[in-house]
């Protein structure tokens, strides 16, 4: 009776990691494409500001205020436009785990 049931569970624990895993590939190939602008990694070098590090609600809440209209966009509003709202938070979330750029020099 305890065989079936651990077998059971290993096969559902393995189906499950293989799960995880296509989603960190996609979250990947996602947070690629805004790697485009934002910088590998989200660690940009220019005016565009660094995902990397940052609290993801934050990274949010930044968005919101573009799409809310209380802040300038130049780009990011076409750019969200392309994904829906579960892929900008698994790019988000992707984002805040990297770790921050290193401090520029002075
Ligand atoms: C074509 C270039 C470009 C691409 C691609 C792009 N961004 Fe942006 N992003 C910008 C620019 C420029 C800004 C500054 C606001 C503006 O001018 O639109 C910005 C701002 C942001 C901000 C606000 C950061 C802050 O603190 O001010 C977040 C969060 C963000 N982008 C997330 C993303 C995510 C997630 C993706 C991928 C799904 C992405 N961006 C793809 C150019 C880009």
């Amino acid at each position: 009776m305890i065989r079936p049931i651990l077998a059971a569970s290993l096969a559902g624990a393995i189906a499950l990691s293989g799960v995880a895993a296509a989603q960190d590939g996609a979250t990947l190939a996602l947070a690629a494409t805004c790697a485009t602008c934002h910088g590998p990694n989200g660690h940009s070098q220019g005016a565009i500001p660094s995902l990397a590090g940052r609290p993801q609600a934050r990274l949010q809440a930044a968005l919101n205020d573009m799409i809310e209209g209380r802040r300038p966009a130049t780009i990011m509003l076409k750019v969200l436009a392309g994904y829906r709202p579960d892929e900008v938070d698994a790019a988000l979330a992707w984002f805040s785990r990297q770790p921050p750029p290193p401090a520029t020099a002075p």
